[in-house]
């Protein structure tokens, strides 16, 4: 069994992810060796902060797959991004399609960690109205959603959970591996990401998640969160 990684930083110089397309090649070595064969590449996109343009990413994308079409055949790579809240978020969006997932109608959403529920509901409202797919990013890293409540609301009104996998493992201290845990153990997650930035840091951890995974909620649910929402997702089908 193959999986996906759907939030990472590993297409090279257009944000603080892999600084070299060496950085990126080996990145996605790392990710194949842990039985990683699909990967969602989602720079940051972030008024004031990470304005790379989409010409400029899409071309570095080009290059990355050109590369790996050498070295890795099999891996399939995909281009998304990672989009950091704002207003007026549909004209963003319809200004160029690449700002969605894999030209998708599903949006990788990051708010601020400390933003209160009522802003995350309105952001997700517009875009939900605007017929798009909200999925918010590490969703585990948002003090307004650590509310049970509101994170059903959310998954209620059709908007998707996505968990990082070194949160999933500890990485981010015992309260928050314990958030993500019930989270996954009630069934309110949809997809996780390594958000990989680099091959010594912030590293690629998908496999070790999946083995997590399988110990804690078994093989059928591992295969449910790292194989098949991300392929439903990039073929733009309803999770
Ligand atoms: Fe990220």
């Amino acid at each position: 069994m193959y999986f996906a990684d759907v939030h990472c930083h590993i297409l090279p110089c257009v944000d603080d992810g892999a600084s070299s397309m060496r950085e990126a090649v080996a990145m996605l070595q790392m990710e194949y060796r842990q039985g990683v064969r699909t990967v969602l590449l989602t720079p940051h996109y972030r008024r004031g902060y990470f304005e790379t343009s989409r010409q400029t990413v899409r071309e570095q994308f080009a290059r990355l797959c050109r590369i790996m079409a050498q070295d890795i055949p099999d891996m399939q790579l995909y281009l998304g991004c990672e989009l950091y809240r704002q207003n007026e978020m549909g004209r963003l969006l319809e200004s160029d399609s690449s700002y969605c997932i894999a030209g998708t109608k599903y949006v990788l959403i990051e708010f601020m960690p400390g933003d209160l529920a009522d802003t995350i509901w309105r952001c997700v409202g517009e875009l939900l109205i605007d017929g798009y797919r909200p999925v918010i990013a590490h969703a585990e890293r948002y003090r307004a959603l650590r509310d049970m409540k509101f994170i059903r609301r959310l998954v209620d009104s059709g908007v998707y959970i996505q968990m990082n996998a070194g949160s999933i493992l500890g990485e981010c201290g015992w309260s928050t591996k314990h958030f993500c845990s019930r989270l996954l153990k009630e069934g309110y997650v949809h997809l996780i990401g390594s958000d990989a930035h680099h091959t010594d840091r912030r590293m690629p951890c998908i496999g070790p998640c999946a083995e997590y995974l399988r110990k804690k909620l078994g093989e059928r649910e591992m295969e449910r969160l790292l194989t098949e929402n991300p392929r439903a997702m990039l073929a733009g089908e309803y999770i």
